[in-house]
């Protein structure tokens, strides 16, 4: 699940569901996708925040969601594609908070935020081709313009976990947090939401400057990775991560 509270202006999206190492299900898709959204309407909310538990932001998507979607389910319909479409229109400042593992998702949903914080048993990882898969959110794009061509292939082709650290040396990363990444990153946050709230819209819109060609970007990965769902080397990868439990 997600829990959501809101303080001082900032809405705190916490990842919860630690048993599973907060893979994330439809269910918690949605309800980002619903605070992403609602949020770009109301005043009230002038910075989000999300962050996991302790030692794990996200293990990424549920693997058994995608085993279930292959080839059944139109990919456009599905909590996840709805997420990624909300995450490039998100109109509010998104400040993340990551102790542990940052896996999949975990990791291109940080190229789409404003401030980064990571504590430095952190680790940011992506195995999209291990698992026959290929980068989502926008991460092909936006990962080269970030670090260069060849560390994004490190992190988005080869697999590669980085530190927090490399992480931050590469710009993924703002600040690596010694204690308590949660409380920095939400003072961060509060900062923000104190910030004359138009002029900050406005900045953050010039920064991040035309989103179409994201958005374009995001619709071909997803066209791609629907493909690749089906995939007998994908599958294969799916089904030995289950067995592997199961045993
Ligand atoms: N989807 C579904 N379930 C997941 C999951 C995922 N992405 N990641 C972890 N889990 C579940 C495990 O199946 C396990 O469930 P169980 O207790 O019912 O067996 C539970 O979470 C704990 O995970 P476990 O693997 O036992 O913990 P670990 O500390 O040994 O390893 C990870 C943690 C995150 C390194 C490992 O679980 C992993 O590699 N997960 C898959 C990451 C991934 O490839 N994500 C997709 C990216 S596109």
């Amino acid at each position: 699940m997600i829990r959501t509270s809101i303080e001082d202006g900032v809405r705190t999206l916490r990842l919860d569901r630690p048993e599973k190492k907060n893979a994330l299900t439809g269910d918690m898709y949605n309800a980002l996708a619903d605070a992403l959204e609602t949020g770009n309407g109301d005043d009230a909310i002038r910075c989000q925040l999300i962050c996991g538990q302790p030692e794990v932001f996200t293990a990424g998507n549920d693997i058994g969601d995608f085993l279930q979607y292959a080839g059944k389910v139109a990919i456009d319909e599905t909590p996840v594609v709805r997420f990624l479409r909300a995450l490039v229109r998100n109109e509010k400042p998104l400040v993340a908070s990551i102790d542990g593992l940052a896996i999949g998702v975990g990791t291109t949903l940080l190229m789409h935020c404003d401030m980064v914080f990571a504590s430095p048993r952190s680790l940011i990882r992506s195995p999209f081709v291990d698992l026959g898969l290929v980068p989502e959110a926008g991460s092909s794009l936006l990962g080269p313009q970030l670090m260069g061509h060849a560390r994004a292939f490190e992190l988005l082709c080869l697999g590669n976990g980085f530190s927090a650290e490399k992480a931050a040396a590469c710009g993924l990363v703002n600040e690596v947090v010694e204690d308590d990444v949660d409380a920095v990153a939400f003072a961060c946050a509060k900062d923000i939401a104190a910030k004359p709230p138009q002029a900050m819209a406005l900045s953050r819109k010039l920064l991040r400057g035309d989103t179409s060609v994201l958005s374009d970007r995001v619709e071909e990965e997803i066209k791609i990775f629907a493909s690749r769902l089906t995939a007998p080397e994908t599958i294969a990868a799916f089904q030995a991560f289950m067995m592997k439990k199961k045993a």
